[in-house]
């Protein structure tokens, strides 16, 4: 997908609005995956609307950020520009930042828009400190290899799909590939694998959004990895 695409996406971003996916299971998961980040340096890539950011920067973080989307960054700059440093940026490119400036990169939801993840995973590699760490989250193999039509789990695919917002429904397109892929890619550049979880929603889904919750706790949505650069 291109800025222009994610544009559409910024149309119906609202930032007030709680999702059961992303506020009560992908962020509340990242945040734990990311431990202790008081006065460390983090880069927030694809950081989108910046609520990630936000969370982190109460947490003590010295932020960074970048998105390819210039209005997504609106959102974030206007909650957050006075806190933090953000830029226009792609992760299919190198990063417009030093080697080594950081103690911790996270990726949440935004790989799964790059076919190729040779680039960005050794970039994260490179502006990292020895010892530093990567938390990604993105699309759980399972969950597209079933939207796809669940042919080939082994194949790297497009899938091209539909999500019913409140304001309208947006078209997407994003790349599936197999867990074997994503485990191969990461090693190849040079970073170790410490977690991968499958982990749950928070407990208030329950009550607020219980189909949700079903939905959640009994199949595979989102995947997350917890890698380290070796010292
Ligand atoms: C689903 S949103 C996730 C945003 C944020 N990380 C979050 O979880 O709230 C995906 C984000 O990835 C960004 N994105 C997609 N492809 C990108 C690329 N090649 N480089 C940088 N950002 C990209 C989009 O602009 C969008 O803001």
């Amino acid at each position: 997908m291109t800025a222009t695409d994610f544009d559409k996406l910024a149309k119906i971003y609202d930032a007030e609005r709680v999702s059961p996916w992303n506020d009560l299971y992908e962020r509340p998961n990242t945040i734990k995956l990311m431990g202790d980040v008081n006065g460390l340096t983090v880069l927030d890539a694809g950081c989108g609307g910046g609520k990630h950011s936000a969370d982190l920067l109460a947490k003590g973080a010295n932020m960074h950020g970048f998105d390819l989307c210039e209005k997504m960054l609106d959102f974030a700059k206007e909650m957050l520009a006075d806190q933090m440093d953000f830029k226009v940026a792609s992760l299919a490119e190198k990063l417009p930042y030093e080697d080594a400036q950081f103690d911790r990169v996270l990726c949440a939801l935004a790989l799964h828009y790059v076919e190729d993840w040779s680039t960005p995973l050794s970039e994260f590699h490179r502006v990292l400190k020895p010892g530093g760490k990567v938390v990604i989250s993105t699309h759980h193999p399972f969950m597209d290899h079933e939207l796809a039509g669940g042919e080939d789990y082994f194949a790297h695919t497009l899938i091209e799909d539909s999500w019913k917002k409140p304001d309208g429904t947006l078209y997407v397109r994003y790349w599936r590939r197999p867990l074997t892929q994503m485990i191969d890619e990461i090693k190849a550049v040079g970073l170790e694998i410490d977690l991968i979880k499958e982990p749950q929603p928070v407990p208030e889904a329950a009550e607020k959004f219980p189909e949700a919750y079903k939905k959640l706790t009994t199949q595979p949505r989102f995947i997350f990895f917890l890698l380290k650069k070796p010292n």
